[in-house]
């Protein structure tokens, strides 16, 4: 874990005049972060189940408990669940998806991927087989002019305890055990090498989504041990001094961007991005803000943004402002929005706000419009925005789609266009 920083020493010490030279030289990116903007969408519950994303998928299981990917491997005959998995990625996504993607004026996606798609350990249910579809996306991504951000979901022991990392624990492991640490590096390590050589397309690997640190001190800790390791990991896949021009998207492990001042900075570091999650959606008082509250909570972060000194990308954020969307807050948990949530009280009906978009008014449209706006415009002040999430199940929480969100009008088909241009003030 501690092997970074002599690594670093070491080629200061060997090859000093060289780094020296590379402050004036800096990699090259597939993509010009710093002077054109990120817009892309999240490709979600795809190679990483979530319920909510796909609710018939776990509905269909008839089996309540089946609440996860782990659950959905572990609580039916193998084959079963691998038929159902095989059906599922060869579906949810296809080159079509990329194609619409590229269409609608995006040029990135951000991919999710758990470790077990390259490392199941003893005693874990997880099935493989999304590799090929990590493959078919890239190719897919360089056919149509997108740039991909690998983006690993999920860890050995999980770093955040949601669902969507894989496994719903009550409190994460991943921080706390060291083969868990050793193995995630060496996922990374697998996927520099993997796309070291397709920079144009596979411009960014993001080492580790969302560990939280809101469950302590220890995991802030080790993430910003991982991502020095990552650094390593990522910059230097070759074996030699040679760099890779692979961008490090690190993650503020739900700290705010000021814990992170300082943390990686050139000259000393290269090509380093700070990925953000921006999301009025899971507390009780984002409940019950107001729309014009909620738009102006978004606005206020753009001097946050634009001040950071790192690239800062707003990898997922939405247009939803209720938990209203079934199963997102985890599989048979309720909502805070209508008070069906543990701890929380009623603020209005979820009816309208969430699942088909034909159900939405058209004044929720309109906001969903504002706000979208509002956060495009504000997210762009930093280096731009990836949404969660391109596509849900027909039906599903479609209020958090991109697509939905074209198809009846509350994103604009070109995303720099803009009928509420000064929705910020
Ligand atoms: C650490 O995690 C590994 C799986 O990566 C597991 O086999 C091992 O039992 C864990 N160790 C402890 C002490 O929990």
């Amino acid at each position: 874990m501690t092997h970074f920083h002599s690594f670093t020493f070491t080629l200061f010490t060997i090859f000093g005049l060289l780094f020296l030279a590379r402050a004036d030289s800096p990699i090259s990116p597939g993509f010009p972060y710093g002077s054109k903007k990120v817009r892309g969408v999240n490709l979600g519950g795809w190679l990483v189940l979530e319920p909510w994303i796909t609710p018939s998928l776990f509905d269909n299981t008839g089996n309540t408990a089946i609440i996860d990917e782990w659950t959905f491997c572990q609580f039916q005959p193998r084959p079963v669940a691998q038929s159902m998995l095989q059906n599922h990625w060869s579906t949810f996504y296809t080159e079509a998806d990329f194609a619409a993607i590229a269409a609608a004026g995006l040029n990135h996606v951000r991919l999710p991927i758990g470790y077990w798609a390259f490392d199941v350990g003893p005693g874990e249910p997880y099935i493989q087989g999304q590799l090929p579809y990590l493959q078919k996306a890239v190719t897919w991504a360089g056919n149509h002019g997108l740039k991909l951000i690998v983006d690993l979901h999920g860890a050995p022991g999980s770093q955040n305890g949601f669902d969507n990392s894989g496994h719903h624990v009550s409190f994460p492991q991943w921080h706390s055990n060291s083969t868990n640490i050793a193995r995630t590096n060496t996922v990374i390590k697998t996927l520099a090498n993997m796309f070291k050589t397709n920079t144009n397309v596979v411009t960014a690997i993001t080492p580790l989504n969302e560990p939280a640190s809101f469950y302590g001190n220890a995991i802030l800790t080790a993430a910003r041990q991982f991502w020095y390791d990552s650094y390593g990991n990522i910059r230097f896949p070759f074996g030699t001094s040679q760099e890779s021009n692979t961008i490090v998207m690190i993650g503020d492990a739900m700290q705010p961007l000021s814990y992170w001042n300082g943390f990686m900075t050139a000259p000393r570091y290269q090509g380093v991005a700070m990925d953000t999650h921006i999301y009025q959606v899971f507390s009780n008082g984002d409940a019950a803000n107001s729309q014009q509250g909620h738009i102006n909570s978004a606005c206020a972060r753009g001097n946050e943004l634009a001040a950071f000194d790192l690239w800062t990308i707003v990898g997922e954020w939405t247009p939803a402002t209720t938990d209203c969307a079934k199963y997102v807050n985890g599989r048979g948990m309720g909502a805070r929005y209508d008070g069906t949530f543990p701890g929380s009280s009623y603020v209005g009906s979820c009816a309208g706000k969430s699942g088909a978009a034909s159900s939405f008014s058209s004044s929720y449209k309109t906001f969903l419009r504002q706000y979208w706006e509002a956060q495009t415009i504000t997210y762009e002040k930093g280096e731009g925005w990836i949404q969660w999430t391109w596509k849900t199940q027909a039906g599903a929480g479609e209020e958090w789609s991109y697509q939905a969100g074209l198809q009846y009008g509350w994103i604009p088909q070109n995303p720099t266009s803009r009928q509420f241009p000064n929705i910020c003030g």
